[in-house]
């Protein structure tokens, strides 16, 4: 990357109807054959997790003492698990194999049981979903905001039905969710609110960390996460031991827990092998004393990012709230054709923009292309939960959810892995640089994008990334 071009770009977004001024073939768009922000042929990966040499001595020292299953390396889960109480501020911690067994466990943990409906954001993970049918029940989704991407008091109480026994709230990309007025409106109700935090670890709601404000928090520590392990893993924060104790007995083949805690090796329940690594554990221990310095990284880039689109004339940085810390675990920015005077339809803006960058060797992607109602999982509905309750009465569309196609038709998020690149501050300058290219050749961009067809992304089969 040659740091002359930051200083020669020009600053000015052309203006439809001004004169074409050809820029310096350095500024040239690499579709057009300019020399690409990348060289061409390599795209820049993202380096995540950050693995330290003291991190591999630690590890292969549990390695070689052969402390490897949750009972043999029982003191480590400890540590690991009170590591996480102490940071999170919560009574309670349980480490799981994924995020999806500690969202399981935490439903169980709140008495979530076979046919109650849990209500659970339209735009997210699919494992959000699939967790609720794991425990039987069965997910009712509410809509998020376009903006913020994340649900809200409004789009959650018109869901709430006498059969609503959870309200799973999810802090989509590392921005906290309206915490208070969810937990008044819930409480109102008398439902336990469960937080996936998978994507927001380290971010503050009021000075609160996210995850430990409903009454059960469950999160992801796969490797791509903000909080990673070493591949695989999960973990549920709760206050409450009724809540603790059922979600440890469903982790572990329905063991009965004793009153002290713990398991007393006899299976009274249904459960499940959700119990995690030990290697994963202690790098989660080892990564949670970096976690503050790597989430400040991801904010002082997204401020790098969002200052260029705050010069580019119908574009918007996420949104961050002014009480809440956000962590950017994915950097979700919007475009809105009809705001910046552009020609052109949404979808054509976004094929551009996927197409330019990618050109540059700096992909954009969509995250998620469909509402998580629309996928086949959902579409086809077979088996239980919904005929075991005979709920055929519950169809799910995604027009009724025009938030989350609002937000899906306006938004791109950056990078390839989606979840890292905030964290690797020389492939931030990678994307400024080039939406600084892309400001410089901003009526060529419109001019690729009338060529493309106008086609919205939920008319092609759900898929991630
Ligand atoms: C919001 C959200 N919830 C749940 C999950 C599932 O976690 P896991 O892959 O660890 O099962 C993920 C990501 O993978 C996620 O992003």
């Amino acid at each position: 990357m040659n740091s002359s071009v930051l200083k020669t770009a020009s600053l000015d977004q052309e203006k439809p109807g001004a004169p074409i001024v050809l820029p310096s073939t350095h500024n040239l768009l690499a579709v057009d054959g300019g020399k690409p922000v990348i060289p061409q042929g390599f795209i820049l990966h993202s380096r995540w997790p950050r693995i330290e040499p003291e991190d591999v001595e630690a590890l292969t020292a549990i390695l070689k003492a052969g402390l490897l299953t949750e009972m043999s390396g029982r003191g480590l889960i400890q540590q690991f698990e009170s590591d996480i109480a102490l940071y999170f501020g919560s009574r309670y911690a349980m480490g799981t194999n994924s995020g999806t067994a500690a969202l399981h466990c935490a439903l169980a943990g709140i008495g979530v049981e076979a046919g109650d409906e849990v209500i659970v954001p339209a735009l997210s993970y699919i494992a959000c979903a699939a967790a609720v049918l794991q425990q039987h029940a069965i997910p009712i989704f509410a809509d998020v905001d376009p903006y913020t991407y994340n649900v809200a008091a409004e789009t959650i109480e018109p869901k709430i039905t006498p059969r609503t026994k959870a309200i799973m709230v999810v802090h989509l990309h590392g921005l906290p969710a309206d915490m208070d007025s969810i937990i008044a409106m819930a409480s109102r109700y008398g439902v336990p609110v469960l937080e996936d935090f998978s994507q927001a670890a380290g971010a503050a709601y009021n000075g609160r960390s996210v995850g430990g404000i409903g009454a059960v928090g469950a999160a992801s520590l796969m490797a791509g996460k903000n909080l990673p392990s070493l591949g695989e893993g999960g973990i549920l924060i709760t206050n409450v031991r009724e809540v603790r104790n059922r979600a440890a007995s469903l982790k572990c083949f329905g063991e009965a827990i004793g009153e002290n805690g713990r398991y007393s090796l006899i299976h009274e329940t249904e459960g499940w092998n959700y119990r995690i690594n030990v290697l994963s554990a202690a790098m989660v221990s080892r990564q949670l004393f970096r976690l503050d310095k790597y989430n400040d990284t991801r904010i002082a880039s997204a401020a790098k990012i969002g200052s260029v689109l705050a010069e580019l004339q119908g574009f918007s940085a996420p949104v961050a709230l002014q009480n809440s810390r956000h962590v950017y675990h994915m950097y979700r920015f919007r475009f809105d054709p009809e705001k910046g005077g552009w020609p052109i339809s949404a979808d054509q803006a976004r094929l551009a923009l996927q197409q330019i960058f990618l050109a540059e060797g700096l992909p954009l992607v969509e995250f998620q292309n469909v509402p998580l109602p629309g996928h086949a999982l959902l579409q086809r509905k077979q088996g239980h939960p919904w005929s075991c309750h005979q709920r055929n009465d519950i169809s799910y569309s995604i027009a009724d959810y025009p938030g989350s196609l609002d937000a899906i038709r306006h938004s791109l998020v950056v990078g390839y892995p989606a979840q890292a690149p905030l964290a690797n501050p020389e492939l931030v300058d990678g994307y400024v640089e080039a939406f600084l290219k892309l400001k410089q050749n901003f009526r060529r961009f419109i001019r690729i994008a009338s060529s493309l067809p106008s086609a919205p992304p939920w008319t092609s089969p759900a898929r991630l990334f």
